[in-house]
């Protein structure tokens, strides 16, 4: 990939209502500290800490949830240099983009959000009012979520299979706004990790809060010990043969050892290992890999005023975005300053017409374009582009989908100044 094409974006957001247990390490943290190292991708990570508001009303909670989730997510190795890390309550344009959303979003679409749903039918087979205890919050969280994601129209989205259709809801969104006021968002796709299998808890059902048979991440060791030993296995005796299908052990082991020692640990239960045995390794297989971090957790712990200062400058990088991208929007939607407005309107029309694109090599080799006005004022600025072809594209790109393709094109571009002017000079172009 060359230094001059856009990178894509991934956005993921965790809701601070729990402590990290290894299922969320195993689905989530790791995959996507990974994700997150590769060349060519822009990585945004935060703390949905006005979702948690949604389901928990325990303030000492909802504070102790966000140190405890950014603690590991950095102890696992998330490099906040390397991506944007933030806590979204530091982002007013969220809760603001997501009033800009609601008015685009059909309430029947809402109706029929899962989560929402699930409420509904059980308080209609409990036989009460349909809307008993349901807030106005668990009504409009696929809003909230959308806003969150095209707040930085990240391309790709990787979540839980739970969460596809709020993906499919966020880009109904992005498109019902495009349609309205002009290309400005990324319709978003969902990303869903097939090979990441889902961990089975103690009791050999899915490790989830809600069954209350998780392990944390970063239990301490004795713990852990502990923890381990109260996994459900059968009763069959040491000597006795065992199966690994169905085996919750056996699949907490295969999450965190290679394919070689899981063959390994696969040949002693058919040979007969013990349960005390197997736990054993099991123990020290996931001790191994979460040791190191356990001490970048702690100190994390007993330094909370070191998060908050993670955070704080992920928050700037994130309102870097997010700040000129509102201003955008709330052009486009017509919350605008009135001084001037009436010659706006006019100078607006005269600059515009005739606007053009030009394209040309400097000498330093590199291809650039630009998008000028009809008296010569440089609307539009390419950096330095390594051929003409991604110039082409790039303008392309301009004309078809208009100020939407800034967000795209960031990297390619000198800042632009006035970007409710360039968006007139594309759609007057597109207009022919
Ligand atoms: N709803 C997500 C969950 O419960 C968390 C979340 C909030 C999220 N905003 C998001 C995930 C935006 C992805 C993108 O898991």
């Amino acid at each position: 990939m060359s230094s001059t094409s856009a990178p894509i974006r991934f956005l993921t957001g965790i809701t601070t209502s729990g402590t990290p247990h290894l299922g969320n390490y195993v689905g989530s943290i790791r995959p996507a500290v990974r994700a997150s190292l590769n060349p060519g991708v822009q990585s945004f990570y935060f703390l949905a800490d006005y979702h948690a508001l949604i389901k928990i009303d325990e303030p000492a909670r909802i504070q102790r949830s966000t140190l405890e989730i950014a603690a590991s997510w950095l102890a696992a190795g998330l490099d906040p240099e390397r991506v944007v890390f933030y806590r979204q309550s530091d982002v007013p344009e969220i809760p603001e983009l997501t009033w800009f959303l609601t008015c685009v979003t059909g309430k029947g679409v809402l109706n029929r959000a899962h989560a929402y749903k699930a409420s509904v039918d059980k308080n209609t087979a409990a036989g009460v009012d349909p809307d008993s205890d349901v807030t106005a919050g668990l009504f409009m969280y696929p809003v909230l979520m959308g806003a969150d994601i095209l707040m930085f129209n990240a391309h790709h989205v990787p979540v839980g299979r739970d969460q596809i259709q709020h993906i499919e809801m966020a880009r109904d969104m992005a498109n019902s706004f495009n349609h309205r006021y002009g290309e400005h968002f990324v319709p978003p796709q969902a990303v869903i990790e097939e090979s990441v299998a889902t961990l089975p808890g103690l009791d050999g059902r899915k490790m989830s809060k809600s069954y209350d048979n998780t392990i944390p991440l970063f239990a301490s060791r004795a713990q852990l010990q502990k923890l381990i030993a109260g996994i459900k296995t059968d009763s069959r005796a040491p000597g006795e043969p065992k199966d690994t299908e169905g085996s919750a052990l056996f699949q907490i082991y295969q999450a965190f050892a290679s394919a070689e020692e899981t063959d390994k640990l696969r040949a002693a239960y058919a040979s007969g290992i013990a349960w005390g045995e197997a736990k054993q390794l099991l123990l020290e297989r996931i001790d191994q890999e979460v040791a190191p971090m356990r001490a970048r957790y702690q100190h994390l712990m007993d330094h909370p005023e070191e998060v908050e200062a993670l955070l704080q400058a992920g928050a700037q990088k994130a309102r870097a975005i997010a700040t000129p991208f509102m201003a955008r929007l709330r052009h486009a939607v017509g919350l605008r300053g009135l001084a001037g407005s009436a010659e706006a309107a006019k100078t607006k029309q005269a600059k515009t017409a005739g606007a053009g694109f030009k394209q040309y090599r400097e000498k330093d080799g590199k291809f650039y374009f630009k998008l000028a006005d009809s008296k010569g004022a440089v609307l539009l600025q390419s950096r330095g582009l390594d051929t003409p072809q991604l110039a082409g594209k790039s303008i392309a790109m301009l004309v078809a989908s208009g100020a939407a393709a800034l967000a795209e094109l960031q990297e390619l571009l000198e800042p632009v100044a006035d970007t409710a002017q360039v968006s007139a000079a594309l759609d007057a172009l597109r207009a022919g």
